[in-house]
């Protein structure tokens, strides 16, 4: 596996991989790798004969109080991970290599999905976020990408992206992995205090909880979001909720009365970390 930390060496190891006929995969990460980005590594492995992992954490996606400066960062550990998925290569670059006039003046953003969801409270994280997966697709060229479902707002987005700017790329979304409580997998879930973690699981039950109402014929939104947090409340009282949410999954407005697909969406601060969550539910599915 090679260790790339500038873009002519990404454009130079991609070019030798379309020599040899290898379709190239892109898993963009901002490392502290775990199992959930494992799993897009392996989905990567099976899909493409090339997989390039890019471990940056991208200064332009966080906010002036949001949490770069402390985002765990671990190299030696991620390059080990990175090895045993299957990955052929790691691009590493400095925030010089890919800022290297500061911000760029030209930057990528999108419209009306940006709005809701962490959007609403996260100004600006969603023009960084296109704007270094943009780059990051100019700068491999790659024929695939794959994007966890967790951060379901920034695949929508992604996605969005995609087509409308004609990248020719495929976005592979997959599913979102959870420890055996039923916790999200997340770099943020170890900046968490013994007693908040022990509080966390409470996120992915409430959607559960959300999901059998739902299921069971609960067509009012304001009711299932009432109940998603009286249940954070009643077993998460460490967290703070920044929004529930019921949407539509394309075009994630709010949705008042449930009755087709929608994703129940969630975020919650806890004193070391800002978690989120979300499932999909189609109303129109019958309880078993
Ligand atoms: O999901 C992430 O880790 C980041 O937002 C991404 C897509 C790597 C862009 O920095």
């Amino acid at each position: 596996m090679k260790v790339l930390t500038t873009i002519q060496q990404v454009r130079d190891f991609v070019q030798a991989a379309r020599a040899r006929q290898l379709s190239v995969g892109l898993v963009p990460t901002m490392g502290n790798l775990h199992e959930g980005h494992y799993s897009l590594i392996r989905a990567a492995a099976k899909e493409c004969g090339c997989v390039v992992v890019s471990v940056f954490v991208n200064p332009t996606q966080f906010g002036p109080n949001e949490d770069y400066a402390t985002y765990p960062r671990t190299p030696e550990q991620d390059l080990a991970g990175c090895q045993a998925g299957g990955a052929a290569a790691v691009f590493m670059p400095s925030v010089e290599e890919m800022y290297p006039r500061g911000q760029t003046l030209a930057t990528v953003s999108i419209a009306s999905l940006g709005d809701n969801l962490c959007g609403a409270s996260r100004s600006g994280h969603f023009t960084g976020v296109c704007t270094v997966v943009s780059k990051l697709f100019n700068i491999v060229r790659c024929d695939k990408a794959f994007f966890g479902m967790k951060d379901f707002q920034q695949l929508t987005i992604i996605r969005r992206m995609v087509d409308d700017l004609n990248f020719p790329i495929e976005i592979v979304p997959c599913p979102t992995v959870r420890e055996p409580d039923g916790l999200a997998m997340s770099s943020r879930n170890s900046k968490l205090s013994k007693e908040d973690r022990a509080q966390a699981p409470a996120l992915h039950a409430s959607l559960e909880l959300a999901r059998e109402m739902i299921l069971e014929g609960v067509r009012d939104s304001r009711a299932i979001i009432e109940a998603i947090a009286a249940k954070i409340a009643a077993q998460a009282p460490g967290g703070a909720i920044d929004y529930v949410k019921v949407v539509h999954p394309d075009t994630l407005k709010d949705v008042q009365v449930p009755d087709g697909p929608v994703l129940v969406a969630l975020a919650v601060r806890f004193q070391g970390a800002r978690l989120i969550d979300n499932i999909l539910v189609d109303a129109a599915a019958k309880a078993s």
